[in-house]
């Protein structure tokens, strides 16, 4: 399977231009699972809420920009995890959408909001869920979900082999905690970030690219600089991922102790 992540810098409040930066971004490139960054059609900062639903839409994927991802994994049969503001009935979400040629095949709304997104952002209602494309089981966690242990270990737990993690990060500490989040799970990792900078009138972030891909004995499979545009994709075995053994006698799964682990 051919695995891949675009990190870029989205423009605030533009999806069509983010859309068609994507798509000449991929041109020329052959891919099965590609991923990228959290709130990639919108930005991540928002002066108010009305800008913010303005640029969101909704998770059928008949808005411009996923309907536009969906023509884009149509053209190579390919599933793309992208990162989008979604205008939902109960409010707004900071989403992840797993498309291909058929639409929207799995929808995740961010549990952990980081910092101001609670000003915007409804915290995630839809748990951790799993999908299967071409007979590998992924799963999907946004950005700050990163260090609660429990997302990466949920998602395994169900089976996940390939987690796709669009972020836009402005802390140094992911890309290291991701190697762990792998190497305990024995999973695939896909870390999709954002580059470049924003600024409203509240507050200006920078964020820190270096996006990555892990394999499951925490194995740096390639990597993105801190700056600029980079496509990366390589061509993994999922079924590295479902190899729970550390030792003979050791089982990452059937060595848990749930029963001790009361808090
Ligand atoms: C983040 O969760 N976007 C830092």
């Amino acid at each position: 399977m051919k695995i891949g992540f675009l990190q870029f810098a989205p423009t605030r409040l533009d999806s069509i231009r983010n859309l068609s930066l994507i798509q000449s971004a991929i041109a020329g490139s052959t891919f099965d699972l590609l991923v990228l960054p959290e709130l990639a059609n919108s930005g991540y900062l928002f002066e108010d809420r009305a800008e913010l639903e303005m640029v969101s839409e909704p998770a059928d994927g008949k808005g411009i920009f996923l309907s536009g991802l969906i023509s884009l994994a149509a053209e190579q049969h390919a599933c793309i995890v992208c990162g989008f503001a979604e205008r939902a009935p109960e409010g707004l979400f900071n989403s992840a959408a797993a498309v291909t040629e058929n639409g929207v095949l799995a929808l995740y709304r961010k549990v952990h909001l980081f910092y101001t997104e609670k000003d915007f952002f409804l915290p995630g209602n839809l748990g951790f869920p799993v999908f299967e494309f071409q007979s590998t089981c992924i799963g999907m966690m946004i950005c700050f979900d990163w260090i609660f242990p429990e997302a990466a270990r949920t998602l395994a737990l169900q089976g996940a082999q390939v987690i796709c993690h669009p972020a836009n990060l402005v802390l140094p500490y992911c890309q290291a905690a991701m190697v762990t989040r792998s190497l305990e799970n024995a999973v695939f990792s896909i870390t999709a970030n954002r580059t470049g900078s924003e600024t409203t009138a509240r507050q200006s972030l920078h964020f820190t690219g270096s996006s990555q891909i892990i394999g499951p004995k925490g194995q740096k499979l390639a990597s993105a600089p801190e700056e600029g545009t980079n496509l990366k994709i390589v061509e993994i075995n999922p079924e590295q991922a479902s190899d729970k053994f550390f030792t003979p006698r050791n089982n990452l799964f059937r060595d848990r102790r749930p029963d001790t682990y009361s808090l």
